[in-house]
Order: structure tokens, then C-alpha cells, then sequence
């Protein structure tokens, strides 16, 4: 697909705080309806109904205010891979939501401009337009809302929202494609919009998962199958990881080791203040997971079989850690067929090539 790193330098360390809308609310609608274990149905464990797994919607949602259309979502993409946002030119968003990494960052946690990033790793973007709340503790709303505070913020950017519209205000092709789209100068709004359209084209689905529940029997093998089992029932992974996204957009503790520059990360309890949400991250997707190690919020684990071990012990120990997460007596060939579920969710590869940037 893509071998040109060197072309995916990437920008902004985006640690945004902020509050925007809510744009994905309509989506419970593909979640809910009852019986049993049935793709859209419900599993129950331990008395916990949650809505089960299944294929994400075909229509990928976006707010009123900022559809998407083709000339937008090549303008943003043109954003995403623009050094330029940066200061030192040379960071963009690919630089550390690489395509090539399943748009997530291969490093434990991120580095960016003159120490202006925080310790943690940096999530995939697949799915992002699926996600209730973005960032590991939900701080912003929606996607327009996360790529604009980065550039509102100067001293988490390295660079002054002021100077990036400037530069990008005498590059021509810019010009040219702001007035054609928004019908305005380049401005930050736009910028944030169509990054945000670009984002919601980055989709992970039509995995083996998705053929096998959609009839296809062959698409997964008998270890898949089994996995899958074990992940609605005795390995609990559902009571969290559930619905078209494998993810229930709520906020756990799993005691997982604080690792990295970070000798403490309080994740959700930045956001809220309430001591419930005390070392609380977001459930993340597990879409094209094989594609985006390392994992956890810090980068902690490696492959999918350590955080499979971590699960099995009962997470780590913590004061606060979710009553959901329990010790699982998974036998080696149980921890087996859950890694090969888990791989079995990796999307269809998107066709992909890079955008032409405008030079000046
Ligand atoms: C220097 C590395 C770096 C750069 C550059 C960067 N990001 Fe990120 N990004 C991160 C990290 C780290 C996080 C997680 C931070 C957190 O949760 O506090 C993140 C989080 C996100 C999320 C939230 C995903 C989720 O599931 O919650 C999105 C979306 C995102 N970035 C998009 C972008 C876009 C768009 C750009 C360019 C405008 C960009 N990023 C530039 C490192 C980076
Ligand atoms: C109590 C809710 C809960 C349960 C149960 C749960 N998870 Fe998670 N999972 C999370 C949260 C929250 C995170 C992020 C935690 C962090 O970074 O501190 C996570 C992270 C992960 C990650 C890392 C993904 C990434 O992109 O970094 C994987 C893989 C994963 N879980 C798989 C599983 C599997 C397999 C099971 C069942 C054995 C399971 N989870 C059970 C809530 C849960």
C-alpha cells in the first residue's frame, strides 16, 4: 500500500482540551434490538446485559454542519499530511497517525514539537467517526473540535494558530481549494472541518468478522469461531468491547502499568474530577487492531497476546480498578483463539495513496 514514510511527516500534538457537539447519537439505533446472541441482539453476562458485536452501519455518520463531499475530503486530506501545520514543518498528522501503522503510531507514546506532547500513545483514526468522545479520557466532542484545539493551544502545538492560517493563506492551490469549499480565505474552521471530513473517510470494516456474521461461514477459521464465543461469554471482553465498534464509549479502569515519560496518568478524572474516574480510559475500538500495536494508552503492551495475559490475570492491581474486569483461568489454547478473533476484525485494506500537497 504505502512504502513512502518519509512523505508521512506529521504535526500537531494534539492534546486538546475543549467542548463541542455531540454528533453521534443517532448510532444507538443500530445497536439495539433484542434476542439472544444474534448480530444485532444482546449478550448477557453475570446478569450485565450489553448490545452484542456486529457489522459498523453502511453510512458513516457526519454532523449537519459539515457533510462530506469528495473536494472536502481532498482538501483534508491534503491537511493530514501537510507538514506545514508545524512549526518545524516537518510534523504532520500522518506523522503520528500513520497509514502505514493502520493510522495509529507505532512508537510507545508520540513524540512531537519541543516537548509539547503528553506520555501516551497515540490511538488509531480508524473508527474515529464512530467514537461518542475523542482522546483516552474524552476531552473533545467531535472531530472538528480535536483538530482545531491543537491549534488553539500554542503551547501544546509549537506553532500559533495565527502563523499556520498565514502560511497556508499565500499557498495558492490552498487559495484556490478554501474558496472552492468553503467559499471563504483559508481559515482555521475550514482547516479543522475538512480534516474531519478527510477522518471520516478512514474506515475500518468488512473484516472476516463482519462476512462471517453476514453469512459467509468460511470467512473465519474454527479458532476465530471459538474466540469469538470466548469473547461474548467466559472471557467477558464484550461487557466493554461491544456493539458495531467494539466499544461501548465509556471509561474503565484496568489498572494497566503506567509505563513512559508519565509517572501518573489520572485519564478521565482530568475531564470529570470525579474520583470514580481515577485512572479511567476510553474502551477503544479493536478494528484493524493487528495493525496498530503498541497498545493500551501508554503504549504498555506489545502484541495482542500480552494484553490477552493481562486480561486473563484480572488486570492489574489497582484501587480503582472496574469490577468488570476478573481473573479469566483461560487455557493456552483459549488465549490462542481469542488472538485469532482478534485478528479476524482487521478491515479490508483501503486503497490508498498519498495526496499531492500544494507546493505554493
Ligand atoms: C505528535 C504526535 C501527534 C500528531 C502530530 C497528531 N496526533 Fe492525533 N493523537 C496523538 C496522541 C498521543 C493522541 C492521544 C492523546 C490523548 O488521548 O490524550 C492523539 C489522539 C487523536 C485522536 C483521537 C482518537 C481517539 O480514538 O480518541 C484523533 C482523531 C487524532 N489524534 C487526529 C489527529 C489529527 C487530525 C492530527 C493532525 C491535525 C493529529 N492527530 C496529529 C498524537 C498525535
Ligand atoms: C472493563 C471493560 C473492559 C473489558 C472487560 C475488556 N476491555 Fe479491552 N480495553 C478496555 C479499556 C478501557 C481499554 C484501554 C485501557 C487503557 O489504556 O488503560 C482496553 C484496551 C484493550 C486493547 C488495546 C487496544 C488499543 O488499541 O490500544 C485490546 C487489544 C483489548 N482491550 C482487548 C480486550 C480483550 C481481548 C478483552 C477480553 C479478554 C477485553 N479487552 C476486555 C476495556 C475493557
Amino acid at each position: 500500500m504505502l512504502n513512502n514514510r518519509l512523505l508521512l511527516a506529521g504535526l500537531i500534538g494534539l492534546l486538546v482540551s475543549a467542548s463541542g457537539l455531540s454528533v453521534f447519537d443517532n448510532l444507538k439505533s443500530a445497536q439495539a434490538s433484542p434476542s439472544g446472541h444474534a448480530p444485532h441482539g444482546t449478550v448477557t453476562i453475570d446478569g450485565l446485559t450489553v448490545p452484542d458485536i456486529g457489522p459498523l452501519p453502511t453510512s458513516v455518520p457526519s454532523p449537519a454542519t459539515n457533510l462530506t463531499y469528495k473536494s472536502k475530503v481532498e482538501l483534508g486530506k491534503q491537511l493530514y499530511f501537510d507538514g506545514r501545520l508545524s512549526k518545524s514543518g516537518a510534523i504532520s498528522c500522518a506523522f503520528c497517525h500513520n497509514p502505514a501503522t493502520g493510522f495509529a503510531d507505532p512508537r510507545q507514546t508520540s513524540i512531537g514539537i519541543e516537548g509539547g506532547v503528553g506520555g501516551r500513545q497515540a490511538p488509531t483514526v480508524y473508527n474515529t467517526a464512530f467514537n461518542h468522545l475523542q482522546f483516552w479520557d474524552g476531552r473533545a466532542r467531535s472531530l472538528e473540535e480535536q483538530a482545531i484545539g491543537p491549534i488553539q493551544n500554542p503551547i501544546e502545538m509549537g506553532e500559533t494558530h495565527e502563523n499556520v492560517v498565514s502560511k497556508l493563506r499565500k499557498i495558492k492551490g490552498y487559495q484556490r481549494q478554501f474558496l472552492a469549499v468553503f467559499g471563504t480565505e483559508v481559515n482555521l474552521q475550514g482547516l479543522a472541518e475538512a480534516i474531519a471530513a478527510y477522518e471520516r473517510t478512514i474506515i475500518s470494516t468488512n473484516s472476516s468478522f463482519d462476512k462471517y456474521v453476514a453469512g459467509d461461514v468460511s470467512a473465519m477459521d474454527e479458532r476465530a469461531v471459538r474466540g469469538m464465543a470466548l469473547f461474548k461469554g467466559k472471557a467477558r471482553c464484550i461487557l466493554c468491547h461491544n456493539g458495531p465498534n467494539f466499544t461501548d464509549n465509556q471509561f474503565h479502569n484496568l489498572g494497566v502499568p503506567q509505563v513512559g515519560p508519565l509517572k501518573e496518568d489520572l485519564g478521565r478524572y482530568y475531564v470529570t474530577k470525579a474520583e470514580k474516574d481515577q485512572g479511567a480510559f476510553k474502551t477503544p475500538t479493536l478494528r484493524s487492531m493487528s495493525e496498530t500495536a503498541p497498545y493500551m494508552h501508554d503504549g504498555a503492551f506489545k502484541t495482542p497476546e500480552e494484553v490477552v495475559d493481562f486480561f486473563n490475570a484480572g488486570g492489574g492491581a489497582n484501587q480503582n480498578l472496574s469490577p468488570l474486569v476478573k481473573p479469566l483461568s483461560l487455557t493456552a489454547e483459549e488465549k490462542a483463539d481469542l488472538v485469532a478473533f482478534l485478528k479476524a476484525l482487521t478491515g479490508e485494506p483501503i486503497p490508498f495513496q498519498l495526496p499531492k500537497i500544494p507546493k505554493d
